[in-house]
C-alpha cells in the first residue's frame, strides 16, 4: 500500500468514500419513493372506494356502468361487490365472478376495511393491491373490493434505478477525477521542494526550497525544512572555520620547528648551539602536542559526550593540587597564589578533567591577568562553583560574549601565543558535567568560573 503513490491513494480513499456515499444516497432515494408510491396508491383506493360506494348505493346505477366512467380505469383497476355469504353480485370488466376476496378476508372485511396484495386476480396479469370495505346497502351488508395494478409504481421504481445506475458511476468518476486532479494540485509544491531538495549541495550555500505562500502545512513545512538548511550551513559553516583555525594554529609552530631544525642543520657549530636548538625544537613539539590534544578533547566533547570518570570529591583537594602545579609560575612572576573554600565542600566530578579546566583558568589568569590570583570553591544551590579571579583588567565588554567559542582570542592576546582553545576546553568540560562556564568581573578584576554538580 505504501509504494502507491499519495496522489493515487487520497484518489481511491475519495472513490471508496463517494461510492458510499452515493450507493446510501441511492438506496435512500430508491426505498423512500417506493414507500411514497405505496402510501399513494392506498390513499387512491381508499378515494376511489369512498366514489363506488356511492355510486352502488344508487339503485339506478351498477359497477359496471361506473367502469365507463372515470372511477374505475379499464386495464389497471377494478372493482367487485361481494355479499356476506360471498357471492360476486357485480364486477367490472376484467373480473369474471370468480372472488377476489378469500374466506377469512371477506371475514374481516365485513368489521373494517382492509388492504392486500394479490400476485394474480382473474382477468389481470399482474400483480395488483385491493381494498376491502363494508357498506350497508338499505338494510342489506355488502362487501366493496377496490383494486389497481402496482405495475406504475413497479415501473417508476425501475426508471429511477435505471437513471441511478447511469448517473451514480457517471458521478463517481467524476468525482474521483477531480479529486486526483485536486490532490495532485496540493502535492505539486512538495514535488518541487522535492526537486530542489535534490539540487541542493554543500558547494552552494544560501540556497533554499521554494516555499508556497498557502498557510497550510506544506508552507509550514516549507519553512521548518528552510529553517534546518540555515542551521546546518551555519554548522557546517562552524565546522570549517574551526578545521581553517586548527590548520592555521598547527602551521605556525610546525614552521618554527622547521626554522629551527634547519638552522641547528645548517649553521650550528658547537654542541652548546646545537643544544639550544633542540631544546626550543622540543618546546615546539610540546606545543603542538598540546594544540592536537585540546582539538582531540573538543572534537569528541561536540554535543557535551566527552567521556568523565565521574566520583565523589573533596573541593579542596582539587583547589591545592591545580594550585601546586602553578606554584612556582606564580614565584616566578612574583604573583601571589592562594586557594579558598569552605569546609568539607564536597562535588561530583572527574578530577583530571576539572584539575585541566581550572589549569587552563589559572593559566589564563596568569598570562593575561595582574596581580594576586585566587582559585575559590563556593556552594550555590545543588552546584558548586569553582572561580579563578586575579586583579587584571579582565576581559573587554566587547570580546566577553565570545570569550569561550574555540579560537576565540581579544586581539591584544593574540601576540601572546595562545591558540584561543583555553575557555573552549574549560566550557566543554563544564558543559559534560551537566553544569556551565561563565566570565565576568569581581571587584579586583576578572572572575572566570564553572559550575559542577556538588555532592553529599
Ligand atoms: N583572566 C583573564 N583576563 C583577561 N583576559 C582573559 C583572561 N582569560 C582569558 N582572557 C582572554 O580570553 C581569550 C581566550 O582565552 P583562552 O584561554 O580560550 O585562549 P588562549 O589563552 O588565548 O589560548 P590557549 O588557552 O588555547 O592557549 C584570551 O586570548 C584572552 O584575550
Ligand atoms: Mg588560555
Amino acid at each position: 500500500m505504501s509504494r502507491i503513490p499519495i496522489r493515487l491513494r487520497v484518489a481511491a480513499a475519495f472513490a471508496v468514500a463517494m461510492a458510499v456515499v452515493l450507493a446510501g444516497t441511492g438506496w435512500y432515494l430508491y426505498s423512500s419513493l417506493g414507500t411514497h408510491l405505496a402510501h399513494a396508491l392506498d390513499r387512491e383506493l381508499r378515494l376511489r372506494a369512498d366514489d363506488l360506494e356511492t355510486v352502488v348505493r344508487d339503485p339506478d346505477a351498477s359497477l359496471a356502468s361506473a367502469t365507463t366512467g372515470r372511477f374505475v380505469e379499464k386495464g389497471e383497476s377494478y372493482a367487485q361487490l361481494v355479499s356476506t355469504s360471498g357471492t360476486v353480485i357485480e364486477f367490472t370488466r376484467p373480473l369474471g365472478r370468480v372472488p377476489v376476496l378469500t374466506h377469512a378476508e371477506l371475514t374481516r372485511a365485513l368489521h373494517h376495511v382492509i388492504l392486500g396484495n394479490r400476485s394474480e386476480v382473474a382477468g389481470l396479469d399482474e400483480p395488483s393491491r385491493f381494498l376491502a370495505a363494508p357498506f350497508m346497502k338499505g338494510h342489506i351488508r355488502l362487501v366493496l373490493v377496490v383494486g389497481a395494478t402496482r405495475e406504475n409504481r413497479a415501473e417508476t421504481l425501475a426508471s429511477l434505478r435505471d437513471e441511478l445506475l447511469i448517473a451514480g458511476p457517471i458521478a463517481l468518476l467524476v468525482a474521483t477525477g477531480a479529486g486526483y486532479l485536486l490532490a495532485g494540485l496540493s502535492l505539486r509544491p512538495v514535488d518541487s521542494m522535492r526537486r530542489r531538495a535534490a539540487s541542493i549541495s554543500a558547494e552552494r550555500p544560501g540556497e533554499r526550497l521554494p516555499v508556497p505562500q498557502t498557510r497550510d502545512e506544506v508552507e509550514r513545512l516549507g519553512v521548518t525544512l528552510n529553517a534546518m538548511l540555515g542551521r546546518l550551513e551555519e554548522a557546517l559553516a562552524r565546522e570549517r572555520d574551526f578545521v581553517a583555525d586548527a590548520g592555521h594554529e598547527l602551521r605556525t609552530p610546525l614552521a618554527l620547528l622547521r626554522t629551527e631544525l634547519e638552522l641547528a642543520l645548517r649553521h650550528a657549530d658547537s654542541k652548546e648551539e646545537l643544544h639550544q636548538a633542540v631544546w626550543r625544537s622540543s618546546q615546539e613539539v610540546d606545543r603542538l602536542a598540546q594544540l592536537a590534544e585540546d582539538l582531540l578533547l573538543l572534537a569528541r566533547s561536540h554535543g557535551g559526550s566527552l567521556p568523565l570518570r565521574v566520583e565523589s570529591l573533596e573541593a579542596a583537594d582539587i583547589l591545592t593540587r591545580v594550585a601546586s602545579r602553578f606554584e612556582w609560575r606564580a614565584q616566578a612572576a612574583s604573583r601571589p597564589l592562594t586557594t579558598s573554600q569552605p569546609d568539607g565542600l564536597r562535588l561530583q566530578g572527574d578530577p583530571l578533567r576539572l584539575e585541566q579546566a581550572l589549569g587552563n583558568l589559572l593559566d589564563n589568569a596568569l598570562r593575561y591577568g595582574e596581580g594576586a590570583v585566587c582559585v575559590s570553591a563556593r556552594p550555590a544551590s545543588a552546584m558548586v562553583e569553582l572561580h579563578v579571579t586575579d586583579e587584571g583588567a579582565g576581559f573587554p565588554p566587547e570580546f566577553l560574549g565570545r570569550a569561550f567559542e574555540r579560537f576565540s582570542r581579544h586581539d591584544h592576546a593574540r601576540t601572546r601565543g595562545g591558540a584561543g582553545l583555553g575557555l573552549a576546553i574549560v566550557r566543554a568540560i563544564a558543559e559534560a558535567h551537566g553544569g556551565s562556564a561563565h566570565a565576568g568581573r569581581s571587584d579586583a578584576g576578572a572572575d572566570v568560573w564553572l559550575s559542577v554538580p556538588g555532592a553529599a
